[in-house]
Formats: structure tokens, sequence, C-alpha cells
């Protein structure tokens, strides 16, 4: 059987309702998986997961006991994972200055995009030790290095590399393979949204300078999706730590 057909994974998708996990859920589908939406936008996520004849769990990364719930859902429908694509995340505090910054903004972005990879993997860990060559993959960014708008998505994403780089070699000899992926810049509400507040704050049209960065280069989800596809599949079995995409 050809290794990128994921007809016998099963994969947990968080932050599925939209974005680059909405673009991963429906290609992993289309390639066969079993998938599972989980989200905290029921309205997106349940139609996702309804193109991608998926389940839809609604998660809050952010809550313990919400992410438990999802995993303790998950065990009683499907029994096991075997991969889990961490996607959830937010960007708030772009270009506000460092004197400037409200705590309350860095904590919230901490606690999805940080707190909640660590406890989708934490409790994700008993359902990929019942899958098949388990993966667990979680999103960086190029903001990690420094390349960012906002102080709270730096710290985060840099956080979300140490977690991942952790978990690779702790969860090694378990047979639990962890990857993070470092996306450029790609054309999402998330992106969107940053591209729009530049323009606002220099004066300028938000529309005019979206069409503007997808003319230059802004990339699909879709790439991104077929990246983290390859990644869920056994195909990406030799593939340890961190992958670059444009
Ligand atoms: N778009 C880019 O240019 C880019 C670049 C590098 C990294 N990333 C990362 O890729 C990932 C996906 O981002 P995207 O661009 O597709 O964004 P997006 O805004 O399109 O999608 C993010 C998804 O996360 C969900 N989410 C947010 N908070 C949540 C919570 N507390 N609980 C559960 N779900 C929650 C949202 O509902 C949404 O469906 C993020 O981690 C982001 O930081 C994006």
């Amino acid at each position: 059987m050809n290794a990128m057909n994921l007809q016998n994974k099963t994969v947990l998708i968080v932050g599925g309702a939209a974005g680059i996990g909405q673009a991963t859920a429906l290609l992993c589908a289309e390639r066969g998986a079993t998938v599972i939406v989980a989200d905290f936008n029921e309205t997106e996520g349940k139609a996702t997961a309804q193109a991608a004849n998926a389940t839809f769990v609604r998660v809050d990364v952010t809550d313990e006991a919400s992410v438990a719930a999802m995993c303790a859902s998950i065990a009683q429908t499907h029994g096991k994972i075997d991969a889990l694509v961490q996607t959830a995340g937010i960007l708030k505090g772009a270009y506000v200055n460092l004197e400037d910054f409200e705590m309350a903004t860095l904590r919230q972005v901490l606690d999805v995009n940080t707190v909640g990879s660590f406890l989708c993997a934490k409790h994700a860990k008993p359902l990929l030790q019942k899958g098949q060559k388990p993966a667990i993959i979680l999103i960086s960014s190029p903001a990690a290095y420094g390349v960012s708008s906002s102080y709270a998505y730096a710290i985060s994403k840099g956080g979300v590399s140490a977690l991942g780089t952790t978990m690779a070699g702790k969860l090694a000899p378990e047979g639990i393979r962890v990857n993070v992926l470092f996306p450029g810049g790609i054309n999402t509400y998330m992106k969107r949204s940053v591209i729009e507040e530049d323009a606002r704050r220099k004066g300028e049209d938000p529309q005019a300078a979206v069409d503007a960065a997808a003319q230059s280069g802004l990339g699909e989800p879709l790439g991104v999706a077929r990246v983290l596809a390859f990644l869920v599949s056994d195909e990406a079995d030799y593939v340890r730590g961190s992958v670059s995409t444009r």
C-alpha cells in the first residue's frame, strides 16, 4: 500500500475548523484517514467535519478539563488515534510596544498557543499509545526566531518549539514521533488580520494590503496541509524535529 495513503490512520486535528487545520482535515480525509476535528468554533468546526466526513468535538485548548473531556470522548468513539495535529492558535498584540503590552494579552496568547499545545499532547498521549506508529505534530512559526509583529506570539511559539523538541527526545523511546512545523506567511484569517492591522496603523487600505500580500507570495493553507499530511503518514517515519515550509 502507498504509505502516503492514510487509510489506516485516525487523525485528531485540533484547531481544524479553519485555516491550516481545516485544509489538513479535508486533505487527510481525502487520503482515506478517519478524521476528528476539534475546535472551540462549533459552527465552522461542524461544517469542516461534515465536509471531511469527520467527527466534530468541541474543545477549548486553554481549559484542561475541556481537553481531557475531548480525549475521553475520542476514547469512547474511536478508541485510539494515530496522529495529533495541534493547529489551534491565536495572534494578539501585533505592533504593540513592549512598554504598552498588556499582561492579559500575553497570558491569553500563551494560554492558547503554548499551554494549549502542552495540554493536547498530555491528554492525547494515552490515545496515541494505542495507535500505530503514532505521531504528534505541533505548529510553531518563524516568530519563534524573532520574526514577529507580536511579543506574545513570538514567546508563545518559542515555547511550542521547546515543547516539541523536548517531547521528540522524551517520547522517541516510547515510539511516538514528534515534529514541529514552521510555516511561512499563509493566507488564513490569522494572517489576514495582522496584514489588515498593519495597513490600518499606516493609514492604508486593509483589503488592498491583503490583496498585495496574496499577490507577492503569501502561501495557501493547502500547501502546508500537504506537508502535514505527509508528516502524519508512515512515509515520514525518518523525519525528526523541525520542518520549515514556505
Ligand atoms: N497563517 C500563518 O501565516 C501562520 C504562520 C505560521 C504559523 N501559523 C500557525 O498555524 C496555526 C494555524 O493558524 P491559521 O493561520 O490556520 O489560523 P486560523 O485563525 O485560520 O485558525 C486557527 C484555529 O484555531 C482555533 N482556536 C483558536 N483558539 C482556540 C481554543 N482556545 N481552543 C480551540 N481552538 C481554538 C480557531 O477557532 C481556528 O479554527 C496556528 O498555530 C498559527 O500560529 C500560522
